[in-house]
């Protein structure tokens, strides 16, 4: 059997898939083979592909048929992740090169399937559509020393009506609260400072699991607890899910960062209806109201969809209005892109193009404004900051504040990984600009 030294491999789409990917450097890892990032003479390329939106898929479905066309490739290709769900076989079809083909529920058969592949010759392809809680997290080959990615629950049940994460992900499974307790106490041990609880929507955790008695506000009383976590953020939210116990949650416990991604999605409620969302306008600005009032100061961050079929100017105008009202700190904002396979593809895609990018651009405007103002009332203020790392154009020590703001000042190697008072004097594009506040332990 051929035998594989190295391996390449390129991320798509979100977090999930970042954490996936870190599973699979870490099986090839234990199998003996080393990363590359020379895609041209790598022996395994693998791609870790999204599927959300239209754009995402024809970018890696160009990328890979490009890799066709080069006579004197011998590497393996393999596609993994959510288009792998989406399109199944059709992929071969399509690509005809692309030896295995890997859906999100089976990467624990990474290694499995490699092997069938090197010995029968011909392409293979596992596509479950339940997912095994049989994944070793433990394993996973992290790139970022300071702030790691922790699964939490896989999955989504919700069925938005545009999205095709419920068909690529299968439905929400939980991860035992011992796992990824047992799990966290492992990353603090290794120095890890910061950890994201990941799922689509981290807020059912625990409900496809009754018997455990373990809801998403548990699990975080529980791992606050841990020596050495000095951050804990989720990702993400669904409005609906948001409860009172969470919000004292983030207020009570100390690692618990003040910073909610809550996704609206639309203004109108007549759209959010027509999406699925599950809430109204009203009981989404009630919520927010909740969370602002038992804890001051939260920072909120968002999704928005214009263009969603049969969306009106008007409706548009309540999806700008409510994000003035609201002013998010961080904002996803999307053109609708129709997907196959979902209840949204039968509606008529009826607003233009153009009139989706002119909205979509009048928010992005919005947004870059309230950002610029809310940061430029930071000036002066000393807030607390987990140094990551050098950024590579300024030279400067970056962090993130609490409520997720980038920042960047003066300062050595030896504080990445610590938390550190800094003081805002100025901003630039999305960051805060600062200097180190010296503490009695980085004074000399
Ligand atoms: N679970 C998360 C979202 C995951 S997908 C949540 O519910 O918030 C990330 C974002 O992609 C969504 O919030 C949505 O804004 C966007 N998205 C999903 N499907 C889309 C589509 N068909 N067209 C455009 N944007 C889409
Ligand atoms: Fe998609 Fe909705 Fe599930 Fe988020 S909650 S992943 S938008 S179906
Ligand atoms: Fe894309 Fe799948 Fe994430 S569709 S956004 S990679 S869950």
């Amino acid at each position: 059997m051929r035998e594989l030294k190295t391996f390449f491999i390129r991320t798509y789409g979100c977090q999930m898939n970042e954490l996936d990917t870190e599973l699979m450097v870490g099986a090839l890892k234990q199998r003996g083979m080393t990363r590359t990032e020379d895609e041209d003479n790598a022996d395994l390329l693998l791609f870790n592909t999204c599927s959300i939106r239209d754009l995402a898929e024809r970018k890696v479905m160009g990328k890979i048929g490009r890799l066709g066309r080069s006579p004197n490739r011998r590497s393996i290709i393999g596609v993994t992740g959510c288009m792998a769900m989406a399109k199944k076989e059709r992929i071969f079809q399509k690509l005809p090169h692309v030896d295995f083909v890997l859906g999100t529920n089976n990467i624990s058969d990474l290694n499995l399937v490699l092997d069938e592949v090197l010995e029968t010759g011909t392409p293979q392809i596992k596509t479950g559509s339940e997912f095994e809680e049989n994944l070793n997290y433990l394993d996973a080959v992290r790139d970022d020393p300071v702030k790691a990615h922790v699964s939490i629950i896989r999955g989504c049940d919700k069925y938005c009506t545009y999205c095709v994460v419920p068909y690529t992900r299968g439905k929400e499974v939980s991860r035992p609260p011992e796992d990824v307790e047992k799990e966290c106490h492992i990353l603090a041990a290794k120095g890890y400072k910061e950890i994201t609880l990941l799922g689509q929507n981290v807020n059912s955790y625990g409900l496809d699991q009754p018997e455990w008695k373990e809801l998403f506000h548990d699990l975080l009383y529980r791992l606050d607890k841990i020596e050495g976590i000095e951050r804990i953020r989720f990702m993400t939210s669904h409005p609906c899910d948001i409860t009172i116990s969470l919000m004292e949650a983030i207020r009570d416990l100390p690692s618990l960062c003040e910073f909610v991604h809550f996704p609206i999605q639309a203004g109108s409620s007549r759209i959010l209806k027509k999406m699925n969302r599950r809430h109204t306008l009203e009981g989404y600005l009630e919520k927010v109201d909740q969370l602002r009032q038992i804890v001051p100061g939260a920072a909120l961050g968002t999704d928005i969809i214009v263009g969603f079929p049969t969306e009106t100017e008007e409706e548009f105008q309540m999806t700008y209005d409510v994000f003035e009202k609201i002013r998010y700190s961080t904002a996803f904002l999307f053109s609708y892109s129709a997907r196959k396979g979902t209840p949204a593809y039968r509606w008529k895609d009826d607003v233009s193009e153009e009139v989706k990018n002119e909205r979509l651009h009048r928010l992005m405007n919005l947004h870059q404004r309230i950002v610029k103002e809310e940061m430029e009332k930071m000036i002066g203020q000393t807030v607390e900051v987990l140094i990551e790392s050098r950024a590579k154009n300024s030279g400067q020590l970056k962090g993130r504040t609490r409520c997720w703001t980038r920042a960047i000042f003066a300062g050595s190697d030896d504080l990445i990984g610590t938390l550190q008072q800094v003081k805002i004097t100025g901003c630039s594009h999305q960051t805060l600009l600062g200097e180190l506040v010296p503490s009695r332990l980085n004074v000399i």
